[in-house]
């Protein structure tokens, strides 16, 4: 029952490696610490009372990932580990492309030899993808045959490696592969224990507010509020970091289970704009969130927000947690934690 988890001492893959464990996998998480911390181990252990195996390296060294494949025979890999700064792709293309899309390659063939050689090691992969791939959608809800573009190199990556994936399970029915399209995922673990650390200043939405919140920054820009939307400014499908990590589960059990390969949204089919996630914060924290309305930020769209049926009627799998239950997850996550892992 061991399933891989590159990327596994992340964001998304420490809250998968929890609900895996739960569900009776045994994880195995597979990171080089480029954009997460050791201590992520320490806090699973202590969430479980059990230690987590771990396998310290780069999904990019295809020798040593076949090693790691062939110690552990896991029945199924979950390719979380690559970059996602959007703002840095734009400067850096060449570090998105070698790590995502090459790390992608890298895994694919570490686990195309493995299984060629070892019959209890089935190619089954569950990817991370996200909506970022639907680029400008021209409507909304998003469903997931809509035209799919980049409009940044993170984009352009995840997009080349959908397509490889494709084209592999073309080549080879053997192979069986979930892509999981995540809107966007925000909260943390109800322990307060681990949740998202970003490195430098916030990209994204709620780690900025929590930022806000707890007294690290002083405002938060709103990148604009004339957008045709209700109250003006961008609308976002959240969803709980928690649900995701269900709906990494629900993909493994269809994969194993059923054997289809698949393309599913995660998210919640709800859209909320930056001023409620400002209002639902400040009521989860009892702070106030100061905030100034900035100019729009290039390449943002006005909203986007995800049809998740298909992942229902698939794999069962449903987003439960409210906006109110991610703000209020964040905040003791962040107020316990205000430098992150460094605290
Ligand atoms: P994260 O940065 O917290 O986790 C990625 C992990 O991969 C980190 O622990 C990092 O150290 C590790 N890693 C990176 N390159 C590696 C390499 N070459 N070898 C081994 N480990 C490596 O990010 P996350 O938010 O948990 O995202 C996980 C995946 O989900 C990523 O592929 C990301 O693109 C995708 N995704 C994330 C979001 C989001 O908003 N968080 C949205 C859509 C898709
Ligand atoms: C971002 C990524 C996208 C990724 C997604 C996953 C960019 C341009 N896009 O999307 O590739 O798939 O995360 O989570 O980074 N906002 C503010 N002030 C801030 C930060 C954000 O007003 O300081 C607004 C944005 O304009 C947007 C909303 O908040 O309307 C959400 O922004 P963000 O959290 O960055 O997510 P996305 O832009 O949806």
């Amino acid at each position: 029952m061991k399933i891989l988890l590159t990327g596994g001492a992340g964001y998304i893959g420490s809250h998968t490696a929890i609900a895996l464990r739960e569900a009776g996998f045994e994880p195995v998480v597979l990171d080089n610490f480029a954009n997460s911390h050791p201590v992520v181990m320490e806090r699973l252990a202590h969430i479980t009372g059990q230690p987590f195996q771990l396998e310290q390296g780069d999904v990019l060294d295809t020798p040593w990932l076949e090693g790691v494949l062939r110690r552990h025979r896991p029945i199924g890999v979950v390719h979380f580990a690559g970059d996602k700064a959007v703002g840095e792709s734009v400067a850096l293309p060449l570090k998105y492309f070698h790590n995502n899309i090459g790390g992608a390659v890298s895994l694919l063939r570490a686990m195309e030899t493995v299984a060629a050689d070892d019959p209890a090691v089935a190619p089954t992969l569950v990817f991370s993808s996200s909506a970022t791939v639907y680029g400008d959608p021209a409507t909304v809800p998003i469903t997931e045959d809509f035209p799919r573009s980049h409009t940044n190199p993170y984009g352009h990556s995840k997009l080349v490696i959908e397509d490889m994936l494709t084209a592999l399970c073309a080549a080879r029915p053997v192979w069986r592969v979930g892509t999981l399209r995540y809107f966007n995922p925000v909260g943390a673990h109800p322990s307060g224990l681990i949740g998202e650390d970003p490195a430098g200043i916030p990209n994204n939405l709620m780690p900025y507010v929590a930022q806000v919140a707890v007294g690290q920054r002083e405002h938060l820009n709103v990148y604009g509020n004339d957008y045709a939307t209700p109250d003006g400014t961008g609308v976002r499908d959240y969803i709980h970091v928690q649900d995701l990590a269900a709906g990494h589960v629900a993909a493994l059990k269809a994969l194993l289970g059923r054997g289809e390969s698949f393309t599913v949204n995660l998210g919640t089919g709800r859209g909320h704009s930056v001023l409620d996630v400002v209002r639902a914060f400040e009521q989860a924290s009892g702070r106030p969130v100061p905030y100034r309305i900035a100019p729009r930020r290039a390449g943002d769209v006005a909203q986007c927000w995800a049809d998740p049926a298909l992942a229902m009627r698939l794999l069962g799998w449903q987003a439960r947690h409210t906006l109110d239950e991610m703000c209020a997850d964040a905040w003791r996550w962040q107020s316990g934690n205000p430098n992150g892992y460094r605290s």
